[in-house]
């Protein structure tokens, strides 16, 4: 799987359009599993100083002869100007890359007034060329106002809840008219939404999985995903997502599915 779907970000380069989530990945199988999806063609890894992780998640991606796409995550403990960027040193010694291409704040956390400075340190760190991209995690419309309000500087990813019981269309408007690219976090519903029956009978008809039906969705909406799964067999599975497309009627379907009260994580705001 060499010609996987790339989405354009607002800095000119370009994301794969799915990657590897590695949330609750204890750190010791990192290596393992990790170097088992880029073995089968994931091109794209998710991961966060929060997950603890890094280290392992790194040691594969070294071990890689694949150009892999790595993006990870401040934590809300190391907001700030300065904090920030000690975050990104440990990050970065923790992945022992050479290069990272995307990195987030984690969370706003909106209590403790602190990511519009941090947003400074990311927009600095860009700058120096030490990370090629920079983003946000978990933002609402408001949030992603204010820091291009004070920098000038819109973020080239916000990467949020986001699966067919939480469709999140507002923001997904917001923005597409500002330039970022939406990733989904949690994009199967931390696997809640393959028992739906809507899903189901859309797989049937496709003779696809309802992992697969889901994840062609993000990809018809032109969303970034990142599945998460230790399971090589469910890796393969979630990247076998090539060579057909939802038709009107599937994707009516699933918008229909979208719920208000859809979210499984936590709410951004109450953070
Ligand atoms: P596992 O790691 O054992 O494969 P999300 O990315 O929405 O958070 O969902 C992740 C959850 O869904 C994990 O529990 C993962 O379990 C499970 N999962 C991932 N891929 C599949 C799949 N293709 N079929 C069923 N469950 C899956």
């Amino acid at each position: 799987m060499t010609d996987q779907p790339r989405l354009t970000l607002n800095d000119g380069r370009a994301i794969p359009q799915i990657g590897l989530g590695v949330y609750k990945l204890p750190a010791d199988e990192a290596v393992t599993v990790v170097g088992a999806a880029l073995d089968l063609g994931y091109r794209h890894v998710d991961t966060a100083a929060f997950y603890g992780n890094e280290q392992g998640v790194g040691e594969a991606v070294r071990q890689s002869p694949q150009t892999i796409f790595v993006t990870t995550k401040l934590w809300n403990e190391d907001q700030g100007f300065d904090r920030a960027l000690r975050a990104f040193d440990a990050s970065f010694a923790a992945l022992g890359l050479d290069w990272l291409d995307l990195y987030l704040i984690h969370w706003p956390v909106p209590a403790q007034d602190l990511y519009v400075e941090t947003w400074k340190a990311l927009i600095r760190l860009r700058d120096e060329g030490r990370v090629k991209s920079i983003g946000v995690s978990n933002f609402s419309q408001g949030h992603l106002e204010r820091i291009i309000q004070e920098t000038g500087v819109v973020p080239a990813v916000n990467q949020i809840e986001l699966h067919p019981r939480f469709q999140q269309t507002d923001l997904r408007r917001f923005h597409q008219a500002q330039g970022i690219v939406t990733t989904s976090w949690s994009p199967l519903g931390q696997g809640a939404i393959l028992d739906d029956p809507a899903i189901a009978r859309i797989a049937d008809k496709h003779g696809k999985t309802p992992a697969q039906i889901v994840i062609r969705w993000h990809l018809d909406s032109g969303l970034s995903v990142i599945p998460k799964s230790a399971n090589p067999h469910r890796q393969a599975e979630n990247l076998d997502v090539f060579g057909f497309a939802l038709d009107q009627d599937d994707m009516a379907a699933i918008a229909g599915l979208d719920s208000p009260d859809g979210r499984i994580g936590p709410d951004p705001e109450l953070l």
